[in-house]
């Protein structure tokens, strides 16, 4: 089966094709087409992400995109058929709202064959919802102008399949198993029993940790997103063999539970940095000290949820996974505290979102979700 699968649900357009053979979760998997285009650059200029301007950005993105993943994966093409009128009514009525997109498809429809694809999986939540719906709406039209069906995938969903994926292989996963996701808008440790079965364990009750570091970075005059910037100057600090001068409070890190708070780190750096002029080693210390407090609070949280599963797998995914000490620290957990359990680390290439792991959770289902798909922001990762 090929599976052409849509994500826009934050920054990043991206689309991939996927052909899966075999029945899952011992399926072959070989991605034929992955394209990429980030907003970053456009986003940065604003210090961060609006909603209406990464909309805009993915209706202008999809159809090059789309080209792109398409001629990088040169699909047997099928005769080329005309569209009927009522086709081409009921596409610039799925695409009202964006007529340019409208007029991209239908003249893309034109110059291209048809590529013999069987299913359309597109991210239909969590995420920005102007920015889901453009995705949603995209995905029905090209499901229409194809007469292929289109099935909704959970974006964290898919951060958990990016973690388990070996290029060729969905892991053999030994349940229960823990998944730890941390991304811009997610922090939350959710327990798998099964293939699918997904129980919610902790949860942040207020920033998530990549928020957490977006705001610091933009305390520190950091360019956004400010992840990876803070990473660089911590790493680079730890590589000197400097240890941070400040050490920054690790919020709820006793507490019974397996939740997360991480505004009082970030109001901690906040009132450190007050009003004053920051020298350049002090933003390094700065940023050391807040990785330090951010990751001590994660491994001891999933110290935490390891004895209150019984988990014999752990996961890591979301764009904060990329980050260098996290992962050091986790891969030093277990070696030394958990050496029976397996650890699963997204690979970098799908660390931060992309279309490939919308297509490896789309093979998973079978049910369809039709044209009643809606955008939903709030999305969780149990469904609701
Ligand atoms: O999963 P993702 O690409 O998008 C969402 O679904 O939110 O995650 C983006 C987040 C941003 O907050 C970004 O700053 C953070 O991941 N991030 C990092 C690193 N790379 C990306 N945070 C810490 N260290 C990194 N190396
Ligand atoms: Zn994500």
């Amino acid at each position: 089966m090929v599976i052409l699968a849509i994500e826009t649900s934050c920054d990043e357009t991206a689309i991939s094709l996927v052909e899966a053979t075999g029945e899952f979760p011992h399926a072959t998997y070989e991605v034929l087409g992955d394209a990429v285009l980030s907003q970053i650059e456009i986003h940065r200029e604003y210090g961060g992400v609006f909603p209406a301007i990464a909309k805009r950005e993915h209706a202008a993105a999809l159809v090059p995109v789309l080209e792109k993943a398409l001629t990088e994966a040169k699909l047997p093409p099928l005769p080329h058929a005309a569209l009927f009128p009522e086709t081409k009514e009921a596409v610039r009525a799925l695409l009202s709202r964006e007529y340019e997109l409208a007029d991209a498809l239908l003249d893309f429809y034109e110059r291209r064959n048809t590529p013999v694809i069987d299913r359309i999986a597109v991210t239909y939540g969590p995420g920005l919802e102007p920015a889901l719906w453009v995705g949603i709406n995209f995905a029905k039209a090209l499901g229409t102008i194809w007469n292929i069906p289109v099935v909704g995938i959970n974006h964290m969903e898919g951060h958990i399949f990016s973690s388990l994926f070996d290029g060729a292989h969905i892991a053999d996963v030994t349940f229960p198993a823990l998944a730890l996701l941390i991304s811009g808008g997610h922090t939350e440790i959710v327990c798998m029993r099964d293939w699918g079965s997904y129980e919610l364990v902790g949860q942040t009750r207020d920033d998530a940790v990549g928020e957490a570091f977006d705001k610091v970075a933009r305390m520190l005059a950091l360019p956004y997103p400010g992840g990876p910037e803070i990473s660089k100057l911590a790493e680079a600090e730890r590589l000197a063999g400097r240890t941070a001068d400040i050490s920054f409070p690790r919020p709820m890190i006793t507490s019974p539970d397996c939740d997360f708070s991480f505004s009082g780190i970030k109001t901690a750096v906040l009132y450190h940095v007050k009003d004053r002029e920051i020298s350049s080693e002090e933003r390094a210390s700065i940023a050391h000290a807040f990785e330090d407090a951010v990751t001590d609070v994660l491994v001891a949280k999933i110290r935490k949820a390891i004895d209150i599963t019984g988990a014999r797998t752990l996961i890591l995914g979301g764009g904060v996974s990329a980050n260098t000490h996290i992962r050091r620290s986790f891969s030093n957990f277990v070696a030394t505290e958990r050496p029976d359990l397996a650890l699963f680390l997204p690979p970098a290439k799908l660390t931060t979102d992309n279309a490939v792991m919308i297509a490896l959770a789309a093979y998973t289902k079978d049910s369809e979700k039709g044209p009643d798909l809606t955008a939903r922001g709030n999305l969780s990762i149990t469904g609701q």
